[in-house]
């Protein structure tokens, strides 16, 4: 309730004080019913040296949200009425002693916690959540991560219905109560924040294998899941086996605890949790068989799962001072994640899908009202502040240092900053002061990164003296001079026949800079940017001819990749301005993609290309810019004109290429059994981008190609592309495909998610009398936040039914969050972002977004969730 009313104030870090108790040790006593459940805390208090002050007594406060406490003893005795407070969400002790035990018992109903912080159920399992405040609705607590205590928990619960019992830490004893119950105690020798707590009771299937450290300890490892999904786990425990061994052979960095489990759990509000020693995951980041998991699919839960194993280290051994410093953990552990996946898959291929990420999504938060720095200073619901921001361009900034490090230098960094730091809660301040000590590097300019909001633009124009056969490269940051940042600038230089002249990094620290290369025989070509060594927007003005020479012979990926986006993307947004007729696809541009096409073909056909191009890459290569990347650049965003021109582009292309696509997708259609890896992967990727081009042509010939795709595939990549690519073309055979993927599927959950977004997503206006009719539909639950993603969240991102001109699509949303928001105000408040942006879009959107988060603002009862993103964004 208090979560619902009174003002909203601020978080601020310049208040920050140290905790004025630390607690050295925690026993917890969880004892679960059907329809409540207790929690007997005991904690040992004592006050904290570092608190300086001291003249007046303060009053220790605790958090407790929606407890029903039903007794409280502190050393033994039942504490009298006038000697605590409660009050709304916190426990006051007015005059405590020194040094003290507090015990409490709560009554608390996870069987009604639909916001799925604290303790829940989902489904008939119990688990917990607990980042950032969620272990405040499980008992009276310090609850801030600057409190470390060593944890002791027992559970008890129905031995039927609950056979297993999973608590962090190291197993201790067990046995059996009466009435049918049973307990288990765990006890976590090292000292963690209350947000790292977890604990799990239901009737799982485990399944085991074991892992030997470096140093040749035992580790054993065990994944979680319900009976029926037990033969979905192989993939996710390959992929934590060959995380641990990365982590050990990158950054010398080894498991500390005797067991690592992992639990998969439906009902989760975001990917996973890091947990000590027991990981709680959101289940489509665990379970993957080919028949029903994507290649895409399989890669985020290697990627999720390297992630939050990454995080024992960065970010459990040691913790974030304050939640402003949460970069300091996941902008770290996201790079971590990202070099993981990078080592074992295209690598190239990888850093492009990380980039745009970043600049389809980070850079338009940027660029929005709900803009912040990767180190904020303020916050209203902390919930809200896990952005891309603070996820994505927070790997980006420890990506920059690893450049300008060096891999060596950077490995050192962290390994000072572990050792400083190990058993503490950190800031960032102290990660970069172990990375400069390490690197031997002043990062005082680079820290500035850390406190600014939006994206930096980089003006880059060159000069050639012919007589001197010297080359400058001009770069000018939009910052003022006191405030220029350190920003590393990868370049190489191209001959007019693509031969790479010289590479460089250069590290641009004032407001402009030149930098001059001398011994040119003739003008270069600038590769900039390479491996998008900065989260910049830049701005160099290349000609058609400059985009053509790096698209076919630059030796990064990125810049290769870009080069085609550049080409694409002024064609599309020429088309995007036209008012007319759209004018004809220009000869040279077919002539590149013929070029890329056929070489797309080769490597399909088994041959290996030139310049280390993998297939991945040769598919990225040949992907259209996304219209949220285009968006961007638009003055004011007319989304019909710009998905119209994109959609005209790809079917130009689809035509005057049609004989080639389809070369394309036989030659990368092999008749061999499905397998996973980094060529069979490429290979799929290869063909239903060519399925994609194929059906823009709306011939029938190509429905049945994608109809026999459907029906032949051995995997879902295929059968989803297939499937997604009728529903979206509005083939003829779309109802029947739909219809019969349902029947296969209408049993997996996570499988009708593709099922729901692929028709959420579908390009029309009736789109949306669709999706009202699936929120009927079994395979829906407004309750399950993978559900409301999968309907509601890929409407949102539809650029025709969310956008109708009539407004009905915002409004439909806009009703959504209305219903969702008591029920769950992360989720909620997570939607309604997508209307945070109104002021970019040409009206009659403007206005109408705007519209509907006014309509959000007037409702009573918000959740502070909510309210803040819909305060911000008006
Ligand atoms: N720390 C988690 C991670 O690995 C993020 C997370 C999981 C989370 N569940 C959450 C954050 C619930 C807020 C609320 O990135
Ligand atoms: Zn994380």
């Amino acid at each position: 309730m208090e979560k619902n009313s009174g003002e909203l104030r601020p978080v601020l870090l310049s208040e920050y004080r140290p905790p004025l108790f630390l607690v050295a040790g925690v026993e917890l006593a969880i004892d679960l019913y059907d329809d409540h459940a207790l929690v007997r805390a005991r904690l040992e208090l004592y006050r904290n040296p570092a608190r300086e002050g001291g003249e007046r007594p303060e009053p220790l406060i605790l958090d407790g949200e929606e407890l029903e406490l039903l007794r409280i003893n502190r050393d033994g005795q039942q504490l009298s009425a006038e000697s605590y407070r409660l009050e709304g969400s916190r426990l006051v002790l007015p005059d405590p002693p020194a040094r003290f035990t507090l015990e409490t018992t709560a009554r608390i109903h996870p069987e009604r916690n639909t916001a799925l912080e604290g303790l829940y159920r989902s489904g008939t399992l119990f688990c917990t959540q607990c980042e950032p405040e969620g272990f405040r609705r499980i008992t009276w607590y310090p609850d801030r991560p600057d409190v470390l205590a060593p944890f002791t928990v027992t559970i008890s619960a129905d031995q039927q219905k609950c056979p297993v019992l999973l608590a962090g830490g190291n197993p201790g004893e067990r046995g059996k109560l009466p009435a049918g119950r049973h307990y288990a105690t765990f006890r976590d020798p090292y000292p963690k924040p209350s947000y790292l707590f977890a604990m799990v009771a239901g009737d799982l299937a485990g399944i085991h294998d074991c892992f030997t450290t470096a140093s040749g300890r035992q580790v054993a490892l065990a994944i979680y899941v319900e009976h029926h999904n037990r033969d979905k786990c192989d993939h996710a425990m390959a992929a934590l086996k060959q995380a641990m061994r990365w982590d050990e052979e990158t950054f010398g960095l080894e498991y500390d605890l005797d067991h690592y489990l992992i639990v998969a759990v439906d009902d989760f509000n975001m990917g996973a949790m890091e947990n000590k020693g027991l990981n709680i995951f959101n289940a489509a980041y665990v379970l993957a068989r080919p028949e029903s998991a994507t290649d895409d699919d399989f890669e985020r839960i290697e990627a999720v799962i390297a992630h939050e194993y990454f995080h024992n280290w960065t970010g459990n051994r040691v913790t974030c001072r304050d939640w402003f410093q949460l970069s300091l953990k996941e902008g770290l552990t996201v790079f971590r994640d990202q070099l993981f996946s990078q080592s074992v898959h295209s690598p190239g291929g990888k850093r492009i899908g990380d980039v745009r990420l970043l600049r389809d999504h980070q850079f338009a938060e940027d660029a929005g009202p709900l803009a912040h720095p990767v180190r904020p200073e303020s916050y209203l619901e902390i919930n809200n502040f896990y952005t891309l921001t603070i996820y994505e361009k927070g790997a980006e900034l420890v990506r920059m240092l690893h450049t300008l490090l060096g891999a060596e230098r950077f490995r050192r960094g962290l390994k000072l900053y572990l050792e400083r730091q190990d058993g503490t809660a950190a800031t960032v301040e102290d990660f970069l002061a172990a990375m400069a000590a390490a690197g031997d590097r002043d990062l005082d300019q680079f820290k500035r990164w850390y406190f600014r909001p939006g994206t930096p633009r980089l003006q880059v124009r060159d000069f050639f003296e012919p007589a001197r056969g010297r080359y400058r490269l001009r770069v000018v940051q939009n910052a003022p001079p006191e405030e220029a940042l350190h920003i590393p600038l990868a370049v190489g230089l191209l001959d007019a026949a693509g031969r790479e002249l010289t590479a460089a990094l250069l590290e641009v620290t004032e407001v402009e800079q030149e930098f001059v290369f001398e011994g040119m025989a003739a003008k270069p070509t600038p590769s900039l940017l390479r491996g998008f060594s900065a989260p910049v927007r830049l701005d160099y003005p290349y000609s058609d001819q400059q985009l053509q020479l790096l698209l076919a012979h630059d030796s990064d990926p990125f810049t290769r990749w870009e080069a085609a986006q550049l080409l694409n993307g002024k064609l599309i947004l020429e088309r995007a301005g036209d008012q007319g007729e759209p004018a004809e696809l220009p000869a040279s541009h077919a002539a590149t993609y013929r070029r890329l096409l056929t070489e797309a073909a080769e490597l399909a056909a088994g041959k290996t290309s030139p310049h280390g191009t993998d297939k991945t890459l040769a598919a990225l290569l040949l992907t259209l810019p996304s219209e949220d990347y285009l968006a961007e650049q638009m003055e004011l965003i007319e989304v019909a004109a710009l998905h119209r021109a994109r959609q005209s582009v790809r079917r130009d292309l689809a035509l005057a290429l049609a004989a080639e696509w389809r070369r394309l997708h036989d030659a990368a259609a092999p008749l061999e059994p499905y397998r996973y890896g980094a060529e069979p992967v490429g290979n799929r990727r290869l063909k239903n981008l060519a399925l994609d081009f194929l059906l823009a042509t709306g011939e029938e010939d190509n429905f049945d190609l994608a109809h026999q795709q459907f029906r032949r595939a051995d995997n879902m990549t295929d059968s989803l592309a297939a499937l997604k690519g009728l529903v979206h073309a509005a083939a003829p055979q779309a109802p029947e495909t739909l219809a019969e993927f349902a029947r296969r599927w209408r049993d997996q959950p996570l499988v009708m998610d593709k099922w729901l977004a692929v028709q959420a997503t579908a390009p029309y206006a009736a789109t949306l009398e669709q999706v009202r009719r699936l929120l009927a539909h079994p395979a829906f639950r407004i309750d399950n936040p993978n559900r409301v993603r999968a309907l509601i969240g890929s409407f949102a991102a539809n650029p025709v039914a969310f956008h109708a001109a009539d407004g009905s699509g915002y409004r439909f949303l806009a009703d959504q969050i209305l219903v969702l928001d008591p029920k769950n105000p992360q989720v909620a408040a997570r939607l309604a972002t997508r209307l945070s942006r109104w002021r970019r879009y040409a009206e009659p959107r403007r206005g109408l977004m705007r519209g509907e988060l006014a309509r959000l603002a007037a409702a009573s009862q918000l959740s502070r969730d909510l309210r803040e993103v819909v305060g911000k964004s008006l």
